[in-house]
């Protein structure tokens, strides 16, 4: 068998030492005498982290307290220190905080596990290195494509076979992280996460179809999720409800059925055909670049009903669940627990409130959003709330409210600083925008911490420092527009060509050297339909050749 090219065989060495990290990690969890303080970050990502852990923890009879916090602030730390635990697990952040760990808890003799995908801030004394394990998959040389939970999913496989069947909550969380994206007219989970989401379908717990692209399919009527949809663009539809409605009409689809709003998932396979042509019509017709880019994966949850049973409907949950200050009904309803999968559309329900409340402050004060040649920017103090502020803008950004170019909001903290959430579109990203190497570069103008990733990134900064990111961001992009800043656009990046290099493994581990471009779609459709038909008949050695769980045999 063809063993690989370098490229191909350096990608699969990274992994194998990722998971070897992971694999020392849990050994000593496991082995830890004591009861555990486990963190994590109150976002759907964070929550699926605390699930996975939850579980994994509960499945090795290990005592634990866990707290989900906005964000790991030194004061945490120095709490943290100041507890009896002898033993302290982070997930989804901590990474940025390596020297505040240092100083206040391995030098306290404390031991530590950080799970994280954010970029490292600060180092470790060299004399206090064997009491942390630092698993982070930047560590390795791999830049995107796995999320906190991912990470959380890999160390807890580590630790517990039996734990393949939480790998759907490393996607869920990734989905939470917007982690999802395009490779030509393939939409979905990509790079490491389409591994940990081989090990969620071949456990049972997730399913892939592909679908129309549409947000809400279980619970948003119909003529909403066109009206909402931005991406794909629909044009004379897409912003208009009226439109959306006249639309659907035109092609026969009944709005409602008996029970009220009829939905994505409501409509017969007929009507689904005929809406998706139409859809294309009306993009090729309107001069859309690939109008027949629609279609993309649908992440399906079989054993959970209504909307949690679609993956990208429950991670918005997980996220309203942390925004409205109830992230323990989130870890709940990730672990099946009836009486908090019976909240979902409570929180659903507030959070949509608070958004819609801040939506229309922003309609009732229009010079809050300050738009320049390079950036728009959504000035709200303590008029939105810190938690919401990256969902209002995520809302603005992708309804079209603001012109397509970077989008940086600001909104005042509790502690008296401001948080940013800064956005940019598929189409900017596509170009090779990087707002965490932007934001990142603000920050050491403007003093404070920043990170996220290329399409999405955060920062907090101090107050007096506004105006001065915005002018950094704004000179920043401008350098950029006129070729002085060294960024090559369109040229793939490392994580791209890992993406393409990690999704073209073979189920036999072996790699092929295609990309996912055509029939990688059908490829995993038809793998998906073996996994399923075979469940009951395959033994586990041979469902456990598929996804990332390879790399805990070799
Ligand atoms: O908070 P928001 O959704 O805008 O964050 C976008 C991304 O930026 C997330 O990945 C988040 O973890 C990251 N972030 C960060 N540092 C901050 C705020 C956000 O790394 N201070
Ligand atoms: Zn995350």
């Amino acid at each position: 068998m063809d063993s690989g090219s370098s490229e191909e065989n350096g990608v699969r060495e990274r992994l194998k030492s990722l998971v070897k990290a992971c694999m020392d990690a849990a050994a000593s969890l496991r082995f830890f005498p004591g009861s555990v303080r486990v963190v994590t970050h109150y976002d759907a990502d964070g929550i699926a982290s605390a699930a996975i852990l939850t579980k994994a923890l509960l499945r090795e009879e290990k005592r634990f307290h866990l707290s989900i916090a906005k964000q790991l602030s030194s004061e945490l730390i120095e709490e943290l220190g100041r507890e009896a635990y002898g033993m302290i697990v982070f997930a989804d952040l901590g990474s940025g905080m390596l020297e505040e760990i240092d100083k206040k808890l391995l030098s306290a003799g404390k031991r530590v596990i950080v799970i994280d995908h954010h970029e490292r801030q600060g180092v470790i004394n060299e004399e206090r290195m064997s009491l942390i394990h630092h698993i982070n998959p930047l560590e390795f040389g791999i830049s995107e494509d796995i999320s906190g939970s991912g990470m959380s999913y890999i160390f807890a496989r580590s630790m517990n076979p039996e734990n393949r069947d939480l790998a759907f909550l490393g996607i869920l969380g990734a989905i939470g992280d917007s982690q999802t994206g395009s490779i030509r007219e393939h939409w979905g989970v990509l790079g490491l996460n389409q591994e940990i989401l081989k090990d969620a379908i071949s456990s049972g717990r997730m399913k892939v179809s592909r679908g129309l692209r549409l947000w809400g399919r279980n619970t948003r009527p119909i003529h909403k999720a066109l009206e909402y949809s931005m991406d794909p663009y629909i044009p004379g539809v897409s912003g208009s409800e009226s439109a959306s409605v006249q639309f659907l009409q035109e092609l026969g689809i009944e709005l409602r059925n008996s029970h009220g709003w009829r939905t994505l998932s409501d409509l017969s396979d007929e009507e689904k055909k005929k809406l998706s042509s139409a859809i294309i019509a009306e993009r090729a017709m309107n001069g859309e670049e690939n109008p027949e880019w629609i279609f993309g994966d649908v992440y399906d949850i079989p054993f959970m009903s209504g909307e949690l049973s679609d993956a990208s409907e429950f991670a918005t949950i997980l996220n309203a669940c942390g925004k409205t200050g109830n992230p323990w009904k989130g870890v709940g309803m990730c672990l099946g627990d009836v009486r908090c999968v019976d909240e979902a559309d409570d929180v659903l329900t507030e959070y949509r409130r608070e958004i819609g409340r801040a939506l229309a402050w922003v309609n009732r004060n229009r010079d809050c959003i300050r738009e320049s040649e390079h950036a728009v920017c959504l000035i709200a103090g303590s008029n939105i709330s810190e938690h919401l502020i990256s969902n209002v803008i995520s809302v603005m950004h992708r309804s079209g409210m603001l012109p397509d170019k970077p989008a940086f909001a600001f909104a005042d903290t509790e502690d008296g600083n401001i948080k940013v959430s800064a956005r940019i579109s598929d189409r900017l990203l596509e170009k090779g925008l990087d707002l965490k190497e932007i934001v990142t570069r603000i920050v050491e103008k403007t003093g404070g911490e920043g990170g996220g990733h290329a399409g999405a990134s955060g920062a907090t900064i101090p107050k007096e420092s506004l105006e001065l990111f915005i002018s950094e961001a704004e000179s920043i992009l401008e350098k950029r527009k006129s070729g002085k800043t060294g960024t090559q656009e369109n040229n793939l990046n490392t994580s791209q060509q890992e993406k393409i290099v990690i999704s073209g493994s073979g189920e036999d581990g072996s790699a092929e050297s295609e990309g996912p471009g055509e029939g990688e779609i059908e490829r995993r459709e038809a793998e998906e339909r073996r996994g399923q038909e075979g469940r009951e008949e395959t033994d586990n050695t041979e469902m456990e050749r598929k996804g990332l769980v390879r790399y805990f045999l070799s």
